[in-house]
């Protein structure tokens, strides 16, 4: 009977026979023996194929084996120090389900335009692998965060009929006969979900015409937004902090071997515990000024100036109250001083920068309307909006998370494209 193991799990059958039901990765032979470097997209495993062991036959099917081609592989698993895994497979049988065409990514270098081209096939390579299984799990984390702690989840729609984040990045569809949006963000619907729940959050794709063609945006990106009725921008902070905590944590548990692959140091993520230092948005500007930065109070931080200020921490940094200016209308004003805002971003640390926007959310009804007039926006399509303030307004509060921007910083990767299975991004919509 053929027992059929996954390579995860290989270690829990030292000794015994299993199959491995997976793809060839790479192979190298030494004339009596053929490595065969397996995957199952649970893993990467050698098996050891000897002539003696799998017949003449299918050591010369094997010899001639492209890279890609499908298989199933039965043999005893072995404990093997000197093995990239910890184990190798001593291959008593080889069956090729489909003899792969030429592959087209080989082990040379290819460029990043020629891999996008082949995402779906790039996705098969192991740093790509560990990219995006820990992607998932920073996805299971966080909902464990919140299903653990009593948040509803509530999905938000995602064609939608008005701005939350700002028109200039709007991404516009039709709606029938009418315009709409797609979702920039959860945000103004979990309002009304949190008034009815208590303490929500959505999990999303969010659409962005980002014109700038940048290392940390996408068009296509995906965010985790929760809610919270009654939260103050103190306890908005508490809650990123312990949020983001208990991530990194679960990734350093359940992922260290995708981490190896990615050759990430991982000293800084393990100084990723309470209390982060959290600073006020004007000592924020005096440290940049300090450190030569051309910068002025009042400005909207750039890459380069949240690059220079996480660089000053060794760990995420919350920046609080930034000027009414820069951020959306639905900021509620510093009761202590009205040119700033409720608002935190939290700034990943080696230089990645922000990675969680969010804050307290404008209570009372006039001074939402007031906002909304002064943005310019359409009153009629936020009157369910401004209802909220109408029906039992209390103080409440929330952030959004960018799923790959804290997946391009615990990965340590140069650019968030490889963070998300299909990137869309200014000139790529394909594949
Ligand atoms: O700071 P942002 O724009 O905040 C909001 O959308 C709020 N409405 C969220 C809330 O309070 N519920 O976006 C939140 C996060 C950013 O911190 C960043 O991590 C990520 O979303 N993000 C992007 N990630 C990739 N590509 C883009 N173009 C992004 N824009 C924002
Ligand atoms: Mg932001």
């Amino acid at each position: 009977m053929r027992v059929r193991c996954y390579i995860e799990d290989i270690g829990n059958h030292v000794g015994e026979t299993v199959t491995l039901e997976g793809w060839l990765a790479g192979k190298r032979s030494s004339g009596k023996i053929q490595f065969l470097q397996v995957r199952d997209g649970t893993g990467f495993i050698q098996c050891v194929a000897s002539r003696s062991d799998v017949g003449d036959e299918s050591f010369a099917e094997l010899d001639g084996l492209t890279q890609e081609s499908s298989l199933r592989v039965t043999g005893t698993v072995a404990k093997d120090d000197r093995a990239p895994g910890g184990y190798e497979l001593a291959a008593d049988s080889v069956e090729v389900v489909h003899v792969a065409e030429e592959y087209p990514i080989s082990r040379k270098e290819h460029g990043t335009s020629f891999l996008m081209d082949h995402r779906h096939l790039w996705i098969r390579s192991s740093r790509q692998f560990a990219v995006l299984r820990v992607r998932a799990t920073v996805i299971a984390a966080a909902r464990r965060y919140f299903d653990s702690r009593g948040y509803t989840l509530l999905d938000t729609p995602i064609l939608t009929p008005a701005a939350c984040e700002g028109t200039t990045t709007l991404f516009a569809t039709r709606y029938f006969d009418e315009d709409a949006y797609l979702s920039q963000s959860g945000q103004l619907y979990n309002e009304a979900t949190a008034m009815a729940f208590g303490k929500v959050y959505c999990l999303g794709p969010a659409f962005r015409a980002e014109k700038a063609k940048t290392r940390r945006h996408l068009i296509e990106f995906w965010q985790i937004e929760p809610e919270i009725a009654y939260a103050d921008l103190d306890e908005i902070m508490d809650i990123q902090e312990e949020m983001v905590c208990e991530i990194v944590r679960e990734v350093l548990s359940k992922r260290e071997p995708e981490l190896g692959i990615l050759e990430r140091d991982l000293e800084p993520l393990r100084r990723v515990e309470p209390p982060f230092p959290r600073i006020a948005y004007g000592e924020a500007v005096e440290r940049l000024k300090a450190s030569g930065q051309d910068v002025e109070w009042g400005v909207d931080f750039g890459a380069e100036h949240e690059t220079v200020l996480s660089q000053q921490f060794d760990r995420p940094v919350l920046v609080h109250r930034y000027p009414r200016d820069v951020k959306p209308f639905y900021m509620e004003d510093d009761p202590d001083d009205p040119a700033v805002t409720l608002s935190v971003d939290m700034l990943a640390p080696e230089g990645y920068g922000e990675i969680v926007g969010g804050g307290q959310r404008v209570e009372h009804l006039d001074v939402l309307e007031r906002r909304i007039a002064e943005a310019g926006m359409p009153r009629e399509e936020y009157a369910w909006y401004l209802d909220l303030r109408r029906y039992g307004s209390v103080p409440h509060g929330g952030f959004g998370m960018g799923i790959e921007r804290l997946v391009t910083w615990i990965c340590g990767l140069a650019h968030i494209r490889e963070t998300i299975p299909f990137p869309r991004m200014l000139s790529r919509l394909r594949p």
